[in-house]
């Protein structure tokens, strides 16, 4: 037999880390490694495989990133139909359910399995060798849409098992079950398509749907979808004796099952699993509409055979819809921190499971576009999760209804409000707004930028509340006489507060731009302007174009920092920050350019040579950076003896690590 190479030892030991760490991540929720680190595993296996395409699997994790999109779906038969369910819409036809059930199967012993419904879309999917090859959905049962390379992104599916067979040479199998989006990647990708200026998805079944069926699998892999199987099946048949035996293979071997679920061997019981699952719904990561309820034994499953269109052996129980009808009185327009206009519906009051619902949020102006809402409409609306409630749809339009418009001034300050282009929240652009005010000020006094300490939360919201501060130049106004009525100062962290407003004033001008709260202008962009204009003046006159000769500075920040200056408030109040005698001119200094220009270092372990302050101030005279922790950006990681933590994340990250006579070696003065 040839040896194996290098390469390919390399390869193996990569993949079985990263289908370690990825099952770790995606199907257990228990991540032993950072995703810088899971990056770097998976890169190196990228790198290798490229080198040596020889290599390359199937079931390698790489398959996951998302091939090339298609024309449009190919269409798949399933190998036996994938039915559906007949529901139970109460207790009652739960008890029905049960005692048709014992019945048929005489005075047989009988077991249910009971399991969550996931609120997805169901998917089936193929192994051969024990490797997955294809992926089809539902379609109308018989016939559904071959998204194969889509479910490849899913990264709770596996790809590939450990093990060759599922029992005695059996090594083709089909797995059932649900593609869902939890509720997190849900919100995320809803917040991504409001910044793109798209419209949201309804709800995470929606989305997993849209995300499933997209042509492009690259799309899907941004969309990070769950696979929660329900079913294993050998030939079109059960796998093993019991559903439940499936099931534990399946959690065994890799996947996600759903660990929310129990034998039952009364109706009662079942009832109880119901009732105890709809009153933790809210609670759960992803959305359940009902309980399944299926006869565990295949045995007594075969005996009780199928209708038409539904197995005799199983039912789902459906919970109610938490879903009222009410009808929208009126839209008023909240201002958010970030100075985001949000409509929200003022709604006839209506009890929704159980809870009083008056206000719904709208998001945005393209949300009421998509529902077609006016004021005055009868809707759906809809609580889920710990939400706010929403509209769902409009049930009717109402007979008196009027068009909605998003103010042209702030419904705070009376500021000018802009919707960017490719945006779909419209935004105050007044940085004194009270509702942008306490936000702005946190972020003003905070350590990177200008250094106030002891400006927190219960002080700044007294010092906005009581009027003592409308904007950030106020604070170099405070006194003592004020400062002293409010509640839990004392007169001793008073003095101390004043001293720290007072020492920010020679702090340089980068953190003073910083510090304005500019969308789109962090502590770089801040030290880049610094740098190109030397003083706040300048920066403030300069025309979009010239902006943009500052290093990383594009059209999107520089249209930002024009809009800014626009704004007369803006204005006034860098006058009267320049009046308070902050810094606004910068001296353009050329930064030292020496042999470590652009590098960063770490230190560890206990050096011999120099004492670790010396290492630094040597490092950084010669133009380096010294930083605290170990990531992929760090250029080389300087040891000393019973180096730790430090020296094994630069080993699995592949930082290169030197010792103290190297480091004096590159700095070239020993
Ligand atoms: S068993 C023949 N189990 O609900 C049995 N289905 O209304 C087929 N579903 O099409 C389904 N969670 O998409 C089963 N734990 C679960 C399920 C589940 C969600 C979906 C599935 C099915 C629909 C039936």
């Amino acid at each position: 037999m040839p040896k194996k190479s290098d390469a390919a030892r390399e390869v193996e030991t990569l993949r079985a880390a990263i289908r370690h760490h990825e099952h770790q991540y995606y199907v257990l929720d228990s991540p032993e490694i950072s995703d810088a680190e899971y990056d770097v595993l998976m890169r190196g296996l990228q790198r290798l495989e490229e080198l040596h395409p020889e290599l390359q699997a199937p079931d390698s994790p790489t398959m996951r990133v998302g091939g090339k999109a298609r024309e449009g779906f190919i269409k798949a038969a399933h190998i036996s139909p994938m039915l559906s369910l007949d529901n139970a819409l109460n207790p009652v036809e739960l008890q029905e359910f049960d005692r048709r059930t014992r019945e048929l199967l005489g005075a047989e012993e009988l077991e249910y399995v009971a399991e969550l419904k996931m609120d997805g879309l169901s998917m089936s999917a193929r192994y051969e060798n024990c490797t997955f090859v294809q992926a089809v959905t539902r379609g109308d049962g018989r016939v559904g849409e071959d998204v194969t390379e889509n479910a490849r992104t899913i990264r709770s599916l596996p790809l590939g098992l450990k093990t060759k067979d599922v029992a005695d040479g059996v090594h083709a199998f089909e797995v059932r079950g649900e593609a869902v989006m939890n509720r997190a990647a849900f919100e995320k990708l809803n917040l991504s398509r409001d910044e793109q200026g798209l419209s949201r998805f309804a709800n995470p079944r929606n989305a997993a749907a849209g995300s499933l069926r997209v042509l492009e699998p690259s799309v899907t892999a941004l969309r990070r979808l769950d696979f929660y199987p329900y079913s294993l099946m050998v030939e079109g048949r059960p796998a093993f004796p019991t559903h439940w035996a499936s099931l534990d293979w399946l959690q065994a071997h890799g996947f996600k099952v759903n660990r929310n679920r129990k034998l039952c061997r009364t109706v009662e019981e079942l009832l109880a699993f119901c009732a105890v699952w709809e009153a933790q719904r809210e609670h759960l990561p992803y959305e359940i509409d009902g309980v399944v309820v299926k006869v565990n034994r295949i045995a007594q499953q075969e005996r009780l055979g199928y209708t038409a269109k539904a197995p005799r052996w199983a039912i789902a129980f459906k919970y109610a819809a938490r879903q009222a009808e009410t009808q929208v009185e009126n839209i008023e327009v909240q201002v958010g921190r970030t100075g985001a206009l949000t409509p929200v519906a003022k709604l006839v009051p209506v009890e929704v499971s159980g809870v009083m619902v008056a206000r719904a949020t709208l998001h945005n102006e393209d949300e009421i576009a998509r529902l077609g809402l006016q004021i005055g409409d009868i809707v759906i609306v809809e609580r889920s999760g710990d939400v706010i409630p929403k509209v769902v749809r409009v049930k009717e339009q109402g007979s008196y209804r009027r068009p909605f418009h998003m103010p042209k001034a702030c419904p705070v300050c009376g500021g000018k409000v802009v919707r960017e282009e490719g945006e779909s929240a419209s935004r105050c652009l007044n940085a004194s707004c009270p509702a942008r005010l306490k936000e702005s000020i946190l972020h003003f006094a905070s350590r990177g930028v200008m250094n106030i300490d002891g400006l927190g939360d219960a002080i700044v919201d007294q010092l906005v509340d009581r009027n003592f501060v409308t904007n950030i130049a106020a604070l170099y106004e405070l006194d003592m006489l004020r400062l002293m009525l409010l509640d839990r100062m004392g007169e001793k962290s008073a003095v101390k507060l004043l001293r720290n407003i007072e020492k920010s004033r020679a702090l340089p001008l980068p953190r003073v731009i910083y510090g304005l709260g500019i969308r789109f202008v962090g502590e770089r962009t801040s030290m880049f302007l610094a740098e190109r204009f030397g003083s706040m003046e300048k920066i403030m006159q300069a025309a979009e174009a010239e902006l943009q000769e500052a290093d990383e500075v594009g059209p999107k920040i520089a249209q930002s920092i024009v809009l800014f200056f626009k704004e007369v408030r803006n204005r006034e109040l860098v006058e009267r920050l320049k009046l308070a005698g902050l810094q606004f001119e910068y001296a353009i200094q050329k930064r030292e350019a020496g042999p470590l220009q652009g590098l960063t270092f770490v230190l560890t372990g206990s050096l011999s040579a120099l004492t670790r302050e010396e290492a630094k101030a040597r490092i950084e005279s010669a133009g380096g950076k010294v930083i605290g922790s170990v990531s992929r950006k760090t250029h080389y990681v300087v040891a000393g003896d019973d180096a730790g933590s430090k020296l094994d994340k630069a080993r699995t990250l592949g930082v290169p690590v030197i010792d103290e006579q190297k480091l004096l070696a590159m700095i070239g003065n020993p």
